[in-house]
């Protein structure tokens, strides 16, 4: 019996430890992912290089959209986005109607486009 819980203990002992190692020597796979950390800068200079309807960019609460691919979904005439494209374009975001903004749903659906973060200085 004590052989037993002898064995158990080093082999768990021996599990923590390569446990132990793994998170030493590898990134630490539980470590919440920040993925704006990962996403390219983009310039004012390199959004407003995106302002037709074969690229729209969009700056928005300091991130940047690509939503080129949206803009025949979009619930108004493509007239009203195209405006916007290679522009900073939080206030039209937030005002689409007597002051009110979008929904969470269409912020929700804003991620699926985002290609970057905003620098508005070089
Ligand atoms: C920044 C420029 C934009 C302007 C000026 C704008 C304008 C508008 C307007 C005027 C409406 C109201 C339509 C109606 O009630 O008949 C609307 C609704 C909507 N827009 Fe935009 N939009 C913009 C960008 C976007 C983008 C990039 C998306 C996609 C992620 C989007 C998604 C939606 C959705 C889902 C609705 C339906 C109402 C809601 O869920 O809020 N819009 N937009």
């Amino acid at each position: 019996m004590n052989k037993i819980s002898y064995t158990l203990t080093v082999a768990f002992i021996a599990s923590i430890t390569t446990l132990a190692l793994i998170f030493y020597l590898s990134e630490n796979p539980f470590k919440k992912q920040d993925n704006q950390t990962l996403l390219p800068v983009i310039t004012k200079a390199e959004l407003e290089e995106h302002n037709s309807k074969e690229s729209c960019w969009k700056e928005i609460y300091g991130k940047v959209y690509d939503i080129t691919d949206y803009i025949a979904q979009h619930p108004t005439s493509p007239q009203v986005l195209l405006r916007w494209c290679g522009k900073e374009s939080t206030e039209a975001w937030e005002s689409i109607r007597s002051g009110r903004s979008h929904s969470q749903a269409a912020l929700l659906m804003l991620e699926h486009f985002l290609v970057g973060t905003y620098q508005e200085n070089e």
